[in-house]
């Protein structure tokens, strides 16, 4: 069990740190770099932690799917269901604040050779759509060193620092990844794992930190991913339904395996999470604003160019006004699975920037615009049976959605009544579609109409809902 333990001022961790010592051992030799990681050892026979009075601390990975499908089938309307989902797995402010804590940590490392930098989460950890159990993407920033924008002298003499060059960026930022990585290695405590992925798009160091159980992303120089952090926070709080479905969205595409934490060719959650945006641009009225139009709505304080790409957009929310869109969840559900299972991803790009799709080259399966990098897609991974998979399982959701509608009255005794999957839990059973895996890729036609004719034909037959 950890606490994470906030102190009101500086002396008294002075005074906590002046009283702890460094450990005794007798068969290991110790690395002696001290964190702010401490343990708490307990000298008397008795056992102090299974006293009544010590609280049990709270379980920082989200529940599992089946006690998810048992707590969503005991809701009375679809509503409910997506608020309880995404009540069950966003993170809690605990889980939050740990994030930032093994970020501290971190830059304890790094700032022996880099005292002025932050290291900062981005992605999932603080765009508002994280759940617990989530990676933590950690940023290095080494942009805030001073010295950077020092007057010069028009003439005469001035000192500057001496500094070690490197032909591009790219192998800066690679050595400065691959030197922290190897000292997170050697002196992080609890550090476990460490791997660097220095050769990737955006290099990187991956490594697990034990005592928080997170599994974390140093990443330097990728300042337009926290911008993209920022947006998707943005639009997450510009309408509460935005977080709900984004949240039952990634729920149930890792529930069929769309998504995955391993990776390959799968659909990101990022990818996920921009499809569903896009999804809500495109109601009429629109639920949320275009990326163009946030640029456009932005003053001069929110300007932001990073390697040659716009990056602006607003940042006062109060600017922003909202069409007036009353659609439920319910129905905002059912409508993204009737959208993406008849969306034409052969011929069409998704686009928040302008929040209308575009042509796209027939060669790429899955085309999502970069938000910013606008000449990158951010599904280039994605191969086509992944995205067939992708339709084949809106396509089962939707009609199985619409079968299951309504909550079933419940029967025997309270407290003792059999629960049955209904509504959103039904989405997350395993999937019903015969060789849904197998499945070719249908032509493009309309999924409403042959769901409709699909529905007709079972009220013609049968008026029970399917769930043989
Ligand atoms: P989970 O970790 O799966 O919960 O979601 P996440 O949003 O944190 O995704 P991930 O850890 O894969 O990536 C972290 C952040 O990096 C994302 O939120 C994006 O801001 C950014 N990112 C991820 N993939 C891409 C990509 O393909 N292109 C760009 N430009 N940014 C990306
Ligand atoms: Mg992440």
């Amino acid at each position: 069990m950890y606490a994470v333990v906030e102190f009101a001022n500086q002396e008294s961790v002075a005074s906590l740190l002046e009283g702890t010592a460094i450990p005794s051992i007798s068969h290991e030799s110790l690395v002696p770099f001290k964190s702010r990681l401490l343990s708490m050892r307990n000298l008397d026979s008795r056992d102090v932690l299974n006293q009544p009075s010590i609280k049990k601390g709270q379980a920082q990975t989200s529940i599992p799917i089946n006690e998810l499908i048992q707590r969503l089938s005991k809701e009375e309307s679809i509503d409910q269901q997506i608020t309880s989902l995404t009540e069950a797995y966003q993170l809690t402010e605990e889980n939050c604040r740990l994030r930032f804590l093994v970020c501290s940590l971190l830059k304890d490392i790094a700032a022996s050779f880099f005292p002025e930098c932050t290291i900062m989460p981005f992605g999932s950890s603080v765009n508002g759509f994280g759940k617990l159990g989530c990676d933590l993407d950690m940023f290095l920033d080494l942009d805030g060193i001073s010295g950077k924008n020092a007057t010069m002298p028009k003439s005469g003499l001035f000192l500057e620092y001496q500094m070690k060059r490197a032909n591009f960026e790219r192998i800066v930022t690679q050595n400065i990844l691959s030197v922290i990585g190897e000292c997170v290695d050697q002196f992080g405590p609890g550090c476990v794992g460490v791997q660097k992925i220095l050769n990737a798009r955006c290099p990187l160091v991956r490594f697990t930190h034990q005592p928080s159980g997170f599994q974390c992303d140093l990443t330097a120089n990728n300042r337009v991913a926290m911008k993209s952090t920022e947006l998707l926070y943005l639009y997450g709080e510009l309408d509460p339904r935005v977080r709900h479905l984004v949240f039952t969205v990634r729920c149930w595409a890792r529930a069929h395996g769309i998504t995955s934490s391993i990776p390959g060719a799968w659909i990101s959650n990022f990818s996920l999470t921009i499809m569903v945006l896009f999804f809500l641009q495109r109601r009429s009225p629109p639920i949320i604003p275009t990326l163009d139009h946030l640029r456009d709505l932005a003053g001069p304080e929110d300007k932001s160019v990073i390697e040659d790409n716009d990056c602006t957009f607003v940042s006062d929310f109060s600017k922003i006004q909202l069409e007036s869109n009353t659609e439920t969840l319910e129905q905002l559900l059912c409508e993204f699975f009737e959208f993406y299972a008849s969306f034409c991803f052969s011929k069409l790009s998704i686009n928040i920037r302008k929040g209308k799709e575009q042509n796209k080259l027939p060669a790429v399966p899955l085309h999502i615009q970069n938000p910013f990098e606008t000449t990158l897609n951010v599904s280039k991974n994605v191969n086509a049976s992944q995205v067939d998979r992708f339709v084949a399982l809106c396509q089962e959701s939707s009609w199985l959605i619409q079968q299951n509608i309504t909550a079933p009255s419940r029967g025997g005794t309270k407290g003792n009544a059999t629960i049955t999957p209904w509504g959103v839990s039904t989405l997350l059973l395993p999937s019903q579609v015969a060789g849904i895996k197998s499945r070719k890729r249908r032509k493009f036609e309309p999924t409403s109409e042959r769901i409709k004719s699909l529905l007709e034909s079972l009220k013609n037959t049968n008026n029970q809902p399917n769930q043989s």
